[in-house]
C-alpha cells in the first residue's frame, strides 16, 4: 500500500482495476502526465468485477514499464474505498477516462460520491477515438481465443500476456 504523506494537492490519482493496462489507459496516463505535476496510478487490489486475471504485482510491474517515459507518473495500490484513499494521502483530483456515452452514466454518480466523500473532485478525459472500444475485458477475450492484440495494449502487458498463455498451453498444442 502506497504511504506517500508527501504527496499533496499537486496529485492527480488515476484510479482502476487494469487487468490488464491497455493502450487506452496509457492515453489517459500520459495526457495526465502533461496537464498535473504528478500523476499516482491506483490499481486497486480487489476488483469488484471478478477475480483478476493478473496478481497485483504484475498489474503495477506492467504499468511501470509501460511508463517508464513519464518522469511525473508513479504507480501504487490501494484497497477498500476509492474516497479513503485519496482522502489519506491529500490527492487534489481523480482523473478518469470516459470512452463512450455509457461510462459517463455510472461515472458521473461515482464522481459525485467520491466528492461527497472525500473533497476530491474527478476530472474526465476523453478517451482518444482510437482506443474508445479497447477494455481490458475485450483484450483479454481477443488474445486467448487467438487473435492479435499488439495494437491495443502496451508492449510490456503483451510480454506478460504472452508468457501466461505459454503456461496455461498445454506441451505439445500447437502456437497458431
Ligand atoms: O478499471 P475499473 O475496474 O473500471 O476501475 C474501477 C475502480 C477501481 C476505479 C472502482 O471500482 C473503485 O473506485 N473502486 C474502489 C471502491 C470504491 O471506492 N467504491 C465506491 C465508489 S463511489
Amino acid at each position: 500500500m502506497f504511504n506517500g504523506a508527501s504527496h499533496a494537492a499537486s496529485t492527480a490519482v488515476y484510479p482502476g482495476s487494469f487487468d490488464p493496462l491497455t493502450m487506452g489507459h496509457l492515453d489517459v496516463i500520459e495526457r495526465a502526465a502533461a496537464i498535473f505535476p504528478h500523476v499516482l496510478v491506483a490499481v486497486v487490489v480487489n476488483p469488484q468485477k471478478r477475480e483478476p486475471l493478473f496478481t497485483l504485482e504484475e498489474r503495477k510491474q506492467m504499468i511501470r514499464a509501460a511508463t517508464k517515459h513519464c518522469g511525473n507518473v508513479e504507480v501504487t495500490d490501494f484497497r477498500g474505498l476509492l474516497a479513503g484513499f485519496v482522502k489519506q494521502i491529500g490527492a487534489g483530483v481523480i482523473v478518469k477516462g470516459l470512452r463512450v456515452v455509457s461510462d459517463f452514466e455510472n461515472e458521473m454518480s461515482t464522481a459525485l460520491m467520491n466528492r461527497s466523500l472525500s473533497g476530491v473532485d474527478t476530472v474526465f478525459l476523453p478517451s482518444d477515438p482510437r482506443y474508445s472500444f479497447i477494455s481490458s475485458s475485450l483484450v483479454k477475450e481477443v488474445f486467448f481465443l487467438g487473435g492479435e492484440i499488439e495494437h491495443y495494449v502496451p508492449e510490456p502487458v503483451l510480454a506478460v500476456m504472452r508468457a501466461k498463455r505459454d503456461i496455461r498451453r498445454p506441451t505439445g498444442e500447437p502456437t497458431s
